[in-house]
């Protein structure tokens, strides 16, 4: 199986109707949706899902963030997946992201991102599983996967 990662469109990015907008960057790349849940995430899940950052004095504001309206959290499968699409979600905060990231092209705060992307691996299981059951994930092939994976050999 390729890669997955997870994906969550944000609490500002929903209040600003942008799900459309930044769900097509994903999309133009050519990753694969394989599972979707448009969600209110508790303040406990909140808490769960950036359990790494416990302690951090930016804390509890992100759990407050995360779980303070909802937000559209998707699982994105392709080969390499995890880094692609954290360069198209840009630097953390609109403020210092590049034009052309959906970070840097829709937001100039320091506080609100849009957008969450795993950042490895282990945390895009441990994240997957936090908001999915395996059978939400959806097996298919996209019909022309071999033009936008396929290599000229
Ligand atoms: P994310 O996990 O949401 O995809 O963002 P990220 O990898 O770019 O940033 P990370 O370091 O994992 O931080 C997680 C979230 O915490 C908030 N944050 N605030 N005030 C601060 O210095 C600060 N640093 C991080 C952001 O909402 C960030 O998305
Ligand atoms: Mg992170």
């Amino acid at each position: 199986m390729a890669e997955q990662t997870l994906v969550i469109i944000k609490p500002d990015a929903v209040q600003r109707q942008l799900i459309g907008r930044i769900f097509s960057r994903f999309e133009d790349k050519g990753l694969k949706l394989v599972a979707a849940k448009f969600m209110q995430i508790s303040e406990a899940l909140a808490r769960k899902h950036y359990a790494v950052h416990t302690g951090k004095p930016f804390f509890e504001g992100v759990v407050r963030y995360l779980s303070s309206s909802p937000a559209l959290v998707v699982v994105l499968e392709a080969d390499g997946v995890i880094e692609m699409s954290r360069k198209l979600m840009g630097k953390t905060f609109g403020n210092e992201a590049e034009p052309g990231t959906i970070r840097g092209d829709f937001g100039a705060s320091r506080g609100f991102n849009l957008v969450h992307g795993s950042d490895s691996p282990e945390s895009a299981a441990y994240e997957i599983g936090l908001y999915f059951c395996p059978d939400e994930l959806v097996q298919y092939d996209l019909g022309n996967k071999d033009w936008l994976y396929g290599q000229n050999d």
